[in-house]
């Protein structure tokens, strides 16, 4: 039975009915809004529309619904209620008869629904934050394992300078930990409770919001009705915390995908996240990387759609607000589920430290070493720059590295050239030089992989 008919007179036209109710995917805040309905049934004996007997009677009832939901979280769609509130309602009704019927005094589904959300995004960063970190923790133990695998850098997807597998790992891992730190600021701004605020100008009852705040486990208690009742700027936050983190999965994704392509060849996917081909024997395509890489698309999605439903919203509570809930949970379900698949990913990959060493040698990537060298024998860097670029295309027309020219062939481009060059022009050479904070060395590396053990416990 709807929770509103006494000022109808006919029943909502079925089709109407299926547009409206929410049951259908709001029945993931059944946990939450029977924690919250507790909470309540507390505060209403604080000013006296229960009594204690009566409030433990809707607990226990409450309680023993939880249990059920918790058993089979399913059931509830079986049933025809417009939404979770009603459901949880009619059963407690269902349960303890017309005491049941008390529980909604001074209550809105309003606050109601804004506060079932807010536990349930409260719960939700948690479970985020703990992937986040698992999947830095298997970035960081597959940069341990490589700190001596040396590939090619790039910029402009052109071989740059020489890098290590375990640099790479690295480098997801801070973008990672700003997410993480993203949805501890987002938790931060949404522990406020919005119970309390009633329909929006505020419930009738002298209720003590702070300490009804406390009990369902939040900071404290929201400041102004109408802007609690029409606020989602935490769905918004979490939208956008999972837009960034999945734009950074996509390109750690794409990064994989290009080193696993057989023209790279710098590492091979695990059997577990690759599927083959239906006509084509002989292919073994990166489907985990490629799903991660394409459901960005539908986050940034959802992101854009809250953006656009909020927008030029008049305050109070409008039934748009109601839109807020699918294209959340599905786009924290994908991000979920998109950190899981990293993990797994990372678990079974082999880098083929022979051919990252060779590509890492061909390329060029040493050029930038053979002008700090000509800048260190006195010539300005501008100029060094020049005739390393010489340098360069010469050996390119005689299909070799530079350091496969002869020193002879070296000085035609300049007098300074001496033997003491070829060590400088090793892959060693280029990644040890590396040494102020944050590059490529290898003691850099050891010490960012031991601070990131160190912050990931
Ligand atoms: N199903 C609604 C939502 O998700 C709950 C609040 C309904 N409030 C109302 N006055 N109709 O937003």
């Amino acid at each position: 039975m709807a929770l509103w008919g006494g000022r109808f007179s006919q029943a909502a036209d079925q089709r109407f009915k299926q547009f409206n109710d929410s049951l259908r995917f709001d029945y993931r805040l059944a946990e939450q809004d029977i924690t919250g309905s507790i909470a309540w049934s507390k505060a209403l004996v604080t000013v006296n529309v229960l009594t204690n007997e009566e409030q433990q009677q809707l607990e226990s009832a409450l309680n023993e619904l939880l249990a059920e939901v918790r058993a089979n979280p399913e059931q509830i769609l079986q049933s025809d209620a417009e939404d979770i509130h009603s459901w949880v309602e009619g059963k407690l009704i269902d349960k303890v008869g017309a005491l049941g019927k008390k529980l909604h005094t001074g209550r809105s589904r309003n606050d109601q629904v804004a506060t079932d959300l807010k536990l349930w995004c409260k719960e939700q960063v948690a479970v985020l934050l703990e992937a986040t970190h698992e999947l830095q923790s298997a970035l960081v133990a597959t940069a341990e394992a490589n700190q001596d695998a040396v590939m090619p850098g790039y910029t402009h997807l052109q071989r740059a300078q020489p890098v290590t597998f375990a640099h790479w790992c690295l480098a997801y891992v801070e973008m990672l930990a700003r997410d993480e730190s993203r949805l501890q600021d987002a938790l931060k701004r949404m522990d406020v409770s919005p119970l309390g605020c009633g329909a929006l100008a505020g419930t009738a009852y002298e209720i003590d919001r702070q300490q009804l705040a406390g009990w369902l486990g939040f900071a404290s208690a929201t400041r102004n009705s109408l802007d609690t009742v029409s606020d989602r700027d935490h769905v918004l936050e979490l939208l956008s915390d999972a837009s960034i983190g999945m734009v950074h999965l996509s390109r750690f994704a794409e990064d994989l995908i290009f080193f696993n392509t057989g023209e790279a060849g710098f590492l091979e996917l695990s059997d577990k996240v690759t599927s083959g081909s239906s006509l084509m024997p002989q292919k073994k395509n990166p489907d985990a990387l490629e799903l991660i890489r394409g459901k960005c698309g539908r986050v940034q999605g959802a992101l854009t759609g809250m953006m656009m439903t909020l927008k030029g919203l008049p305050l109070a509570y409008n039934k748009d607000i109601q839109e807020d809930k699918e294209g959340l949970f599905d786009a924290l379900d994908t991000w979920l589920d998109c950190l899981h698949m990293s993990v797994l990913v990372l678990d079974g990959i082999q880098v083929k430290r022979p051919r990252c060493q060779e590509a890492a040698e061909q390329g060029y990537a040493n050029s930038t070493e053979l002008a700090d060298y000509l800048v260190a024998k006195g010539v300005p860097f501008r100029e060094a720059h020049h005739i390393v670029g010489e340098t360069v295309v010469e050996a390119i027309k005689q299909g070799v590295a530079l350091e496969a020219l002869t020193l002879a062939q070296l000085q035609q481009f300049s007098a300074v050239i001496e033997d003491d060059v070829y060590p400088i022009l090793s892959l060693q050479s280029c990644l040890d030089k590396r040494n102020a904070q944050g590059g490529v060395s290898p003691q850099q590396v050891a010490f960012a992989i031991g601070e990131a053990q160190k912050r990931l416990g």
